[in-house]
């Protein structure tokens, strides 16, 4: 076997850490997912594209428990697997980040870090949250996705920029075992500076070997991190592909629906007709 053949292989044998297999996902009369298949490789950043009411947020709601599919397949590593709620996805280490939410801004950095799962020290009632050790890990980990600007863990939460609360959610979320980290819209609300600020977390979290899931309509961002990318139109995966093999105009116009914008041309146009004296 060739060294080419040898690699290939191993790729062969290490299963998508999770894959969906003709998911479709009715709510009602909405059909929000229709056969939508797709599979997140360990290390890599796949780009969930697609406009408002295309089914990105359904489609990693099934992966995080909140909503279990109408019919299709889910796999973790290979096996069959449906999560009855959130908590039993979390505990297999798949995590969402949710926009803005998740952190408490009238709490500080350390205790935000371990809310609700509190490093303690001593026995029965004298035993105390460890203030000293919750703070020293929470700047440590934030600090290790690139953040040093966050240097005080007493400081509020609600002081933090958006890209470094957006790390602390994420460090928190890797500290506490997740494998595929979920981010939905994560630089919607955010200016071009903390934008890049979130971008540059995303390569240091794949960098650690955490499979990304990116949900963005933002197709700049997306390629700027993506490894891999599905398209989301009306439910439906209308497009897939690795990094290099579209260009920025042929996803601009992927994302837009291409029939939809000649339309709105020909609408345009009738408009400016409208307008133009007649001779
Ligand atoms: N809980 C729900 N009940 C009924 N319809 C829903 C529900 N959640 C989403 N939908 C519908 O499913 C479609 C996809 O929505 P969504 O997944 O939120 O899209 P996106 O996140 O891409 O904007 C939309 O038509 C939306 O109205
Ligand atoms: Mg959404």
């Amino acid at each position: 076997m060739t060294e080419h053949q040898a690699s290939e292989h191993v790729h062969e044998v290490l299963p998508p850490i999770l894959e969906l297999q003709s998911i479709t996902k009715r709510f009602d009369n909405v059909l929000a997912l229709h056969d939508v298949s797709m599979q997140i490789n360990h290390g890599e950043v796949h780009c969930l594209l697609g406009d408002n009411g295309a089914g990105k947020s359904t489609l990693i709601k099934i992966f995080s428990g909140v909503h279990q599919q109408t019919s299709g397949n889910m796999c973790l590593e290979g096996a069959s697997i449906s999560f009855a709620n959130p908590r039993e996805a979390r505990d297999r280490g798949i995590a969402t980040v949710h926009q803005g939410t998740g952190v408490l801004p009238l709490m500080s950095v350390a205790r935000n870090f371990f809310v609700g799962s509190e490093p303690t020290r001593g026995k029965g009632v004298l035993r105390r949250m460890d203030m000293a050790e919750a703070r020293r890990v929470s700047l440590e980990q934030i600090q290790a996705l690139g953040i040093r600007r966050v240097e005080d863990a007493d400081q509020l939460v609600g002081t933090l920029s958006g890209g470094e609360r957006q790390a602390l959610a994420i460090s928190r979320a890797l500290y506490f075992g997740a494998r595929v980290l979920i981010l939905d819209e994560p630089t919607a609300a955010l200016g071009v500076r903390e934008a890049q600020t979130v971008l540059k977390l995303i390569r240091r979290v794949r960098h650690r070997g955490v499979a990304v899931v990116l949900v963005t309509h933002n197709a700049y961002h997306a390629l700027a991190v993506g490894d891999r990318f599905t398209i989301l139109i009306h439910g439906e995966a209308a497009d897939s592909f690795v990094q290099g093999e579209r260009t920025r105009e042929e996803v601009l116009n992927l994302m837009a629906g291409g029939e939809e914008l000649e339309d709105l041309q020909l609408e345009l146009e009738e408009i400016d007709a409208e307008f133009t004296p007649s001779a």
